[in-house]
Parts: structure tokens; C-alpha cells; sequence
């Protein structure tokens, strides 16, 4: 997709939310003419009431602008809740936390299926960091799980001391990161500037700072250098979060599912221009400096990243897999078990079935992590192939 195809039509807007363009101008004045690529992100997608994910426009679904597992079946929670059951229930007991809950749908589904099960958490707990979308998830709840809606409150971090289930799905690919081009021997941090009403990459040498000796860290643990030229990105605000997990999380796994790869392949010499992906009503493109607020914004996961941050958290790293060998493993086929094959609904859960686990589609673009502090009984979705070597 070109992006210029996006911004022709008639409704759209090259430069997006012009408040929240003004607001992301004046925050590069103040910085002296640039900011860095994870500030633009985070203002993009998080300035209060303004950003991607605040401003109250629908995100998810076909009315939105991309769709996640969750959004897409039921089945994804129906198979989570094997996996959530079967740690809760050799914890004895326990509390669920779900990071970004977006718009709701995987705690209404989760905690039904879980009742079902006769397992429900003690608490489910929310993070959100959206204001908007966390009354939109106190909407959907109260009205969907009547009862069981007691159970869920919303928090700002991780209770101290947590025993149970932490879920994070497809918000590690939303935390703001960094964008850097390698420049023969040196690095240079691809900063977004205003110029000719419109925001622009400025580069600027960056070997000696901070962000410089984070990716010199990353890249000197490949097996070769990457070439000249080569552009990707790095978010150290998601090792940042799972040392925040690594605090707080007594006993209990940490299941993260989200788009990315382990470092080799993560930093591939053929993914020459990164990961970044934008998605505006359904289209994938790569230019984050349009739409701005009007658009998603997305950097695919380095989950060595997140495993070396956990195992410095006090973490385990106890098991990597994709989304489809998850999913097989909790049960999915069992949905079409005793439906008739002529039926319109078996017609539907296998469309359902096919988006989560084609290759080309959800089933191996999507990893599953799971991290863990004191817990040594089994993990079901983790049964099919063991991938922690791609780490
Ligand atoms: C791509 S959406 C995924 C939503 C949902 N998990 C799903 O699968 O449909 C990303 C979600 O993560 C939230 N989010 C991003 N960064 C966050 C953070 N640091 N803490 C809490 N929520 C965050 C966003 O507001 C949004 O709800």
C-alpha cells in the first residue's frame, strides 16, 4: 500500500488531528526542532484525549481500523481459559491481570469460560492506559457480565505480591520504541521533525547516548553486523514493563501473545526497513508521520528483548511458541466437535478457526511468551512445539 493511496480520498487527512498535531509540534519546539520517534508514538497514540487510543474513535473490529485475536473469535479466549484454568487451578487459586484491555471483548469472554469451567479468578484486574477505553471496558463488562462484573477493577499497576495469570495481548507492539539507522560504523537515531507542514525523519548521530549503547547492546549479540543502511527499531519501555512485572509477580505466569520474532530473525538482513506497520481502515502501510491520531501504530516484538529483560526481572523464561501451536494445543479444533459439516456455523468457525492459526494469517506471525516466578506445574498451550531456541 502506498501511502499516498491513503490520503486521497476525499475524508481523509494527511496530517490527522490537528490539535494533536499542534500539541506534537509544540513538543518538538520546546525539544529545539525534534523529538524522538517514541515520543511521537506515545503523544500519537496516548496524549490524553487526543491520541490513537484516547480520542474515542472505534479502533477495533470491521468498524475499526485492524482486528485482533480476541476481536476476531471467541475461540481465542475459549482456548485461554484452558490455559488460564489449568495455572490457576495448580496455584490454587489466584487473581487475573490483563494489560490493555482494548475494547473488553477477551474479559467478558475469558470470565465466562471460565465459569463455565468452575474457575474464576478471585479478581480480574485491568491496566489500561487508556482513559477512554478504560470506561469503554466498564461499559461492555457491567452490561454483558452482570454478576461477574464484581470481580474486575481497574488499576494503574500490577497489585504488590500478585499470585495468578498476568495477559498481555498485542500490547507490547504498542509501547512507543525507538527507530535507528545503521550508518556504516556509526548509528544514527531517526528522529521526527516539522518541516514543510508536515512531520519528517531528521537522523541524528547517536553512538555515544544512551539510546546508541542500548541497540550497540542488541547488536552486538548477532552473528553478523547489519548492513549499511539498515533501519529498524527497539523499545526499551517494554523491558521497562517487564521489570515492572518482575516486581511485583509472587507466583504466577505472565502470558504475553503479540506480533514479533526472536533476535536473529527479528534483525534478519532482509528486514532492511523495520517493522513498523500502520493500520488505518483495514490498509497496512509503513508511514507512522500521517493520520496522526487517526491511525494506529505498531513495531513488532524482539522477544529475546523480553526474555533477556525477564530473566533479569528474577523471571523464568518458561516457554515460546506461536499463536497457532497455542491454540491447538488448548483445544481449538474441539469447537467443530458434533457441529454438522454442511452447517453455516461450522462454515464460520472454520473461517474463525483458519484466521488464528494460518501461517499466513494470525498463527505464526503471533508468539506466545510465557514467563513464570514460582510455578512448576505444566502449561498446556505450550505442548507443541517448544520454539525458546529461536530466542
Ligand atoms: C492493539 S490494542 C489490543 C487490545 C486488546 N488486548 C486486544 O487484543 O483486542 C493495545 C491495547 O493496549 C493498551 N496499552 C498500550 N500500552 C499500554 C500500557 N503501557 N499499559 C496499559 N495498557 C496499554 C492500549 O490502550 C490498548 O487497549
Amino acid at each position: 500500500m502506498n501511502s499516498d493511496d491513503l490520503v486521497s480520498g476525499p475524508t481523509a487527512a494527511r496530517g490527522g488531528n490537528p490539535r494533536l498535531v499542534a500539541l506534537i509540534c509544540t513538543a518538538i519546539e520546546q525539544a529545539g526542532g525534534a523529538i524522538s520517534f517514541a515520543e511521537y508514538m506515545d503523544l500519537a497514540l496516548f496524549a490524553p484525549q487526543l491520541g490513537y487510543y484516547d480520542a474515542g474513535a472505534e479502533q477495533f473490529g470491521s468498524s475499526g481500523d485492524f482486528i485482533t485475536a480476541p476481536e476476531s473469535s471467541p475461540l481465542f479466549a475459549r482456548c485461554l481459559a484452558v490455559q488460564v484454568a489449568e495455572v490457576l487451578n495448580q496455584l490454587g487459586g489466584g487473581d487475573i491481570c490483563e494489560v490493555g484491555a482494548g475494547s473488553g471483548a477477551l474479559a467478558a469472554d475469558l470470565l465466562e469460560n471460565l465459569a463455565e469451567a468452575g474457575c474464576l479468578p478471585r479478581r480480574y484486574f485491568i491496566i489500561e492506559r487508556s482513559p477512554a477505553l478504560r470506561q469503554r471496558q466498564h461499559t461492555r463488562l457491567a452490561s454483558r457480565l452482570e454478576d461477574l462484573a464484581g470481580r474486575v477493577s481497574w488499576r494503574d499497576e500490577l497489585p504488590p505480591d500478585f499470585c495468578g495469570v498476568v495477559l498481555a495481548n498485542e500490547v507490547l507492539d504498542a509501547m512507543p520504541a525507538h527507530r535507528f539507522r545503521v550508518r556504516g560504523a556509526k548509528l544514527a537515531e531517526c528522529r521526527v521533525a516539522w518541516a514543510y507542514g508536515g512531520f519528517r525523519w531528521v537522523e541524528a548521530d547517536c553512538s555515544g547516548s544512551t539510546l546508541g549503547e542500548h541497540v550497540q547492546s542488541i547488536l552486538c549479540t548477532l552473528d553478523d553486523p547489519l548492513p549499511d543502511g539498515y533501519l529498524s527499531e527497539c523499545a526499551p519501555h517494554r523491558q521497562h514493563f517487564i521489570g515492572s512485572l518482575g516486581v511485583s509477580l509472587n507466583r504466577g505466569v505472565v502470558l504475553l501473545f503479540d506480533y514479533g520474532y526472536g533476535r536473529a530473525e527479528y534483525f534478519h538482513p532482509q528486514r532492511c526497513n523495520g517493522t513498523l506497520r500502520c493500520f488505518h481502515r483495514h490498509q497496512a502501510h509503513d508511514d507512522p508521520l500521517i493520520l496522526t491520531g487517526l491511525q494506529d501504530i505498531s513495531v513488532h516484538v524482539d522477544f529475546t528483548a523480553m526474555a533477556e529483560a525477564a530473566l533479569g526481572a528474577g523471571l523464568e523464561v518458561a516457554a515460546y511458541t506461536t499463536q497457532a501451536e497455542f491454540l491447538l494445543a488448548t483445544g481449538i479444533l474441539e469447537a467443530c466437535r458434533g457441529v454438522d459439516p454442511a452447517s453455516r456455523q461450522h462454515a464460520e468457525l472454520t473461517a474463525q478457526i483458519k484466521r488464528l492459526t494460518l501461517p499466513g494469517q494470525m498463527g505464526e506471525a503471533i508468539k506466545v511468551l510465557a514467563l513464570a516466578r514460582n510455578y512448576d506445574g505444566s502449561l498446556a498451550g505450550f505442548s507443541g512445539r517448544d520454539l525458546r531456541g529461536r530466542l
